[in-house]
């Protein structure tokens, strides 16, 4: 998700985009950078709508783009992960300055990561420090257990190769402009769906872990995908719903009658693969990803 890329798939445009600004403090797995162009297209049907919900957030960048660029009124972000749930709550309701501050003034070592994540009795800041440590110095963002410190770097720099202490400290304060339109809830993307499903306002984007690469990247991977589709189709606002393209995901879309449309990218390591957007209604639904 660094570089512009475009390169030809079956006349589809695959679309790793630099056009969109980054605005999220986490490099996230499974991130969806590179599908805020089709994001931006799905929120501008009509009226900036008055609440999108994103119930499994993770990096937010879909949450914090729609803030920015107010592409909905209001905001309620959802996630289970602890850890990643600390970042949240202090950047949005707590400490922004000290995380921000934290982040800019920490001399990186092993020594001193190594110090960090040991402390006993850490407190919720102390939590949300360790959790971008981790995701900046361990392989690939990870924090599921398993992961562990980069050693020689992505670019021979070692440890501090994905540590941008100016950009995240500027990422972090940025935030505090928009956090007014933006409620964060440490809890369970169903109980959230379900809350909601007769609001026929709201705008819902849902990007669960997905069924194949969600057991290594995420430390809450095991959700009931069928439960979701479910859910899912009862729901009377608009929504986005987002998965890998395989037969199962393709049996449950059938299954519960939804549309949907496939959509090219790269992942990580180059390759190509599909992925699905399943959605109430295409009429929003250019095709390509370069907007
Ligand atoms: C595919 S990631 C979301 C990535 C996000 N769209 C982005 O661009 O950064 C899925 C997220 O859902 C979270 N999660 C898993 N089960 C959940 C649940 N039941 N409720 C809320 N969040 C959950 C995981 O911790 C993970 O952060």
């Amino acid at each position: 998700m660094t570089m512009f890329e475009i390169s030809e798939h079956k006349n589809e445009r695959v679309v790793n985009i630099a056009s969109v600004p980054q605005r999220s403090p986490f490099r996230y797995p499974g991130g969806k950078t590179w599908l805020i162009p089709t994001i931006r297209q799905w929120l501008k049907q009509g009226a900036p709508p008055p609440l999108l919900i994103e119930p499994f957030a993770g990096g937010g960048i879909v949450s914090l783009t729609a803030a920015f660029e107010k592409l909905a009124d209001h905001i309620t972000m959802v996630e289970m992960d602890e850890e990643i749930a600390a970042v949240w709550e202090i950047i949005l309701n707590g400490k922004n300055k000290w995380l921000a501050d934290k982040i800019f003034s920490f001399d990186l070592t092993h020594e001193n990561v190594k110090a960090e994540l040991d402390k006993p009795n850490k407190l919720l800041q102390d939590i949300a420090f360790c959790t971008i440590l981790k995701n900046r110095v361990f392989h690939g963002g990870i924090l599921a257990k398993g992961s562990g410190m980069i050693k020689n770097g992505e670019n021979g720099k070692g440890l501090s190769s994905r540590w941008y202490p100016k950009t995240l400290h500027d990422r972090i304060r940025a935030i505090e402009y928009v956090k007014n339109k933006i409620d964060f809830i440490s809890g369970d993307a169903f109980e959230i769906l379900e809350q909601n499903k007769n609001n026929n306002q709201a705008f819902f984007f849902i990007d669960p872990p997905y069924t194949i690469a969600g057991k290594r990247l995420y430390t809450y991977f095991d959700i009931d995908h069928e439960k979701l589709f479910q859910l899912t189709a009862k729901l009377k606002g608009k929504f986005m719903l987002t998965y890998d393209d395989t037969r199962e995901i393709r049996q449950l879309a059938d299954k519960y009658d939804l549309q949907y449309r496939t959509i090219p990218m790269k992942t990580t390591h180059h390759l190509k693969k599909n992925e699905i957007i399943i959605s109430d209604n295409f009429i929003w639904w250019t095709g390509s990803n370069d907007r």
